[in-house]
């Protein structure tokens, strides 16, 4: 890496990127890296989600960021990452050159992550690079309809989140909602949406997904697990296929199937594996998003209007879900690694160095997001918060997720209908709404208690 700094360009950007001194490298390493992984990067592991709770986790990795950022002038900083170099960035005009830079200079598959990914979706779009990786972001983007503000089955997926947050509603007059109940609820709409109604009770097919995501947890560094793990996703991929051969048309599944796919090499339909990932993932969005909303009676007036109003658009109750995944984010960071040579501030890395995006600090930053610790849905509303580069719970550009518009629909659609019979009263864990809102939640352990409207 040369860093010999172009000086005109380092002095319109400030500070060069600047490598982490050891004290540093050892901070970063125990206060970020290794509490996630001990939480698991694609299926956070409950017990360790509830610790942190306790012990306010994300605050100590926040304290390392900060101070890096503080010693270094905000520059991009370089530390030892897990596999080699990574640049961690800390300031918004370098946030804003990661999202500009193209999926092919900077890659979705470092090896680290793809290590774990490639265990549940060896085929995804996300551990695909090159052409492949191309071919594969268009099936998802058709399939997904990305680019569409309402999907072309928005009305059968409504239908199906009503029936199932119909089962799930409370029948005496104080009942709680808890999230077991959302989880049940959100995997058969999942296995609905993706696969079709023949899917709906194959409980068998969820529980082997999440034995792959927990193998995934540990980045491919069991190597005898990881290879046993081949033998269930083998399973589970021939589950998928033998539904989607016959899923009726508004489907995910069937929307893949029907991708050219000329050389055999795309896997249109092995795609699925993602989608089921990511609407599973929807339950607990949702179980924080109705926690914040039992938390904050104003907000959840204002909810539970846009709900009583009806719609598939219901943005209030849309801007609670975004500011939900802000406070509280699916993916906490973003982690790419370059392939080709990239210039950060006049600096020259060479390929094969990681860069990594810490979401989650960014997005609660006392010094940069206004109100930063607390449930401001309203954010969402005006604009400014959509195209602020500092706050990303769908990532920006080319990497940018295309299920945004298919998730919020889901959560939003799911969360209104309990929003429209039950108002939610006490909650567990209480999150006082005069206090600073905690860095993370205790998700698994969310009860809500639910009074008839
Ligand atoms: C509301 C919940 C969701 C959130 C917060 C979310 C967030 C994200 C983020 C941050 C990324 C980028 C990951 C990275 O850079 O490593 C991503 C990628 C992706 N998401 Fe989502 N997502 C959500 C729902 C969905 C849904 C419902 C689907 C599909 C059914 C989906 C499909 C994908 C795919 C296929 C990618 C990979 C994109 C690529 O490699 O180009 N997501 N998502």
């Amino acid at each position: 890496m040369h860093l010999a700094p172009q000086h005109t360009e380092v002095l319109d950007a400030g500070p060069a990127p600047a490598p982490a001194g050891t004290a540093e490298n050892l901070r970063f390493l125990l206060t970020h890296t290794l509490p996630a992984f001990v939480r698991g990067f694609v299926n956070p592991r409950p017990a360790v989600v509830k610790a942190y709770a306790a012990l306010d986790q994300p605050a100590w990795s926040a304290a390392t960021l900060r101070a890096l950022r503080a010693r270094h002038g905000g520059a991009p900083v370089l530390l030892r990452g897990i596999s080699g170099p990574m640049l961690v960035l800390l300031d918004v005009q370098d946030l804003r050159q990661f999202y500009r830079e193209p999926v092919r200079a900077l890659a979705m598959d470092p090896p680290d992550k793809n290590n774990g990914l490639s265990i549940l979706e060896p085929t995804g779009v996300i551990c695909s690079h090159g052409e492949l990786r191309e071919d594969r972001r268009r099936i998802n983007d058709a399939s997904l309809a990305a680019e569409r503000p309402v999907h072309p089955s928005c009305e059968p997926y409504l239908a199906v989140v009503a029936e199932e947050a119909e089962r799930i509603r409370p029948r005496t007059s104080r009942a709680v909602l808890d999230t077991p109940a959302l989880r049940g609820a959100l995997h058969r709409i999942s296995r609905r949406v993706v696969l079709g109604d023949a899917a709906a009770d194959d409980e068998q097919l969820t529980d082997w997904l999440y034995v792959l995501r927990d193998e995934a947890n540990w980045m491919g560094r069991r190597k005898k697990r990881t290879v046993a793990a081949r033998a269930v996703y083998d399973k589970a991929t021939a589950r998928i296929e033998h539904y989607a051969a016959t899923a009726p048309a508004h489907t995910l599944a069937a929307r893949a199937r029907t991708h050219p796919d000329p050389a055999g090499d795309l896997d249109p339909v092995g795609q699925a594996h993602h989608w089921l990932l990511a609407l599973d993932g929807l339950s607990g969005v949702a179980a924080r998003t109705l926690l914040l909303l039992a938390s904050h009676p104003a907000e959840q007036d204002r909810a539970a209007a846009d709900a009583a109003a009806g719609g598939t658009a219901l943005p209030q109750l849309r801007a609670c879900v975004r500011e939900s995944l802000r406070l509280y984010p699916l993916v906490p960071d973003l982690l790419r690694v370059t392939r080709a040579e990239t210039t950060w501030r006049g600096v020259t890395f060479p390929p094969g160095t990681a860069v990594l995006v810490p979401a989650q600090f960014h997005q609660r930053d006392p010094e940069h997001v206004t109100a930063a610790d607390r449930f401001v849905p309203g954010r969402w509303l005006t604009g400014d918060a959509t195209g602020n580069n500092r706050l990303a719970p769908f990532s920006h550009g080319g990497g940018r997720c295309p299920g945004e518009n298919l998730g919020l629909l889901v959560t939003t659609a799911f969360c209104a209908e309990i929003l429209r019979t039950h108002r939610l009263a006490r909650a567990l864990p209480a999150l006082p709404a005069e206090r600073p809102l905690p860095g993370t939640v205790d998700t698994a352990g969310i009860r809500i208690g639910v009074v008839p409207r």
